[in-house]
């Protein structure tokens, strides 16, 4: 029987430059789209693919992740004097199981491959998810638990994948695939992968989006390889050496919109989806998209 996939890697050790100055003193993943912080989707995400243990990478300056996850008892209790159940029930189904969470230090940054790697000894010998935060993924059925069904199916290592623009393959881990025949539904059979490939040496612009499911032996992988892409020891480099070893990767063309939350435009992009998307905010919201999209054609 295949084992169940209960134990999840977080990355998060990331400086977030790009939100200068604001990650000055907020880590990025507490960075809010509308009311929660994009850690809160990517544990929301994890949880609905039947997620047990939550492994977070973390480095200096992170202490306010910890935090988040802790039960916050003078909060609570001066919610429930002042009976604000809904805001209680809320601020409980963030709080996290004593013994489910663990924090592991990745005191240089040495890139995505080596953070992941830092978890080995808790991963020991099972299958685990690794989700990025930074890739906000809005769906009816959440990524992950798409590609657990997917994976199911499948067994060995698994990335979530997507088309992107030619001129953006630079920025992703591009898939090299087998012919369409041997593909089947959403799964693609993957022949070799590329970190951050040149725009003309591109595979293909099939990239891997922040989901993976791998088995126990990319840590043994990761032991052994070098630094690559920007000399980091890339996870991608640790997904192909299992390629030519086992011959069992697959991508996962997901049902959902992606969202990079890595950057400015993809932040302000989310944002304005997910408040359109909230019941309580929309038509409000909505009017003032409006207004403003009419008041910017006018001024055209
Ligand atoms: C990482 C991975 C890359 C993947 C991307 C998805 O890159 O190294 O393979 O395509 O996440 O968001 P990063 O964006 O952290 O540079």
């Amino acid at each position: 029987m295949k084992k169940k996939i209960t134990k999840a890697i977080f990355p998060v050790a990331g400086l977030g430059t790009r939100f200068l100055p604001a990650t000055k003193s907020i880590p990025k993943e507490i960075m809010t789209l509308v009311d929660r912080p994009l850690i809160q989707y990517a544990i929301d995400e994890a949880r609905a693919a039947g997620i047990k243990e939550f492994i977070f990478v973390t480095s200096r300056g992170k202490s306010a992740l910890e935090d988040y996850f802790d039960h916050s008892p003078e909060l609570e209790s001066t919610l429930r004097r002042k009976d604000k159940t809904d805001l209680l029930e809320l601020l409980k189904s963030t709080n996290m199981d004593s013994g489910a969470i663990a924090y592991l230090r990745q005191n240089r940054p040495l890139g995505l491959g080596h953070a992941v790697w830092c978890a080995r000894r808790l991963i020991a010998n099972e299958p685990f998810a690794v989700i990025l935060p930074d890739d906000v993924i809005a769906a009816e059925t959440p990524c992950l638990q798409q590609m657990v069904e997917a994976h199911a199916e499948t067994g060995g290592n698994m990335v979530a994948a997507m088309e992107v623009p030619a001129d953006k393959a630079s920025a992703y881990g591009i898939l090299d695939v087998q012919k369409a025949a041997q593909n089947i539904g959403d799964l693609v059979s993957v022949k070799g992968m590329v970190e951050k490939p040149a725009a003309k040496e591109a595979p293909s612009n099939l990239a891997v989006i922040g989901r993976y499911i791998l088995t126990p032996d990319i840590m043994s992988n990761l032991n052994k390889i070098k630094s690559g892409k920007g000399g980091e020891i890339q996870l991608t480099d640790a997904i192909a050496q299992e390629i030519e070893n086992s011959n069992n990767v697959y991508g996962y063309r997901f049902k959902g919109q992606r969202y990079d939350c890595g950057s400015k435009s993809g932040f302000l992009q989310a944002t304005v989806a997910f408040g359109l998307s909230r019941p309580d905010l929309c038509d409000e919201f909505g009017d003032f998209l409006n207004d403003l999209m009419s008041m910017r054609a006018a001024a055209q």
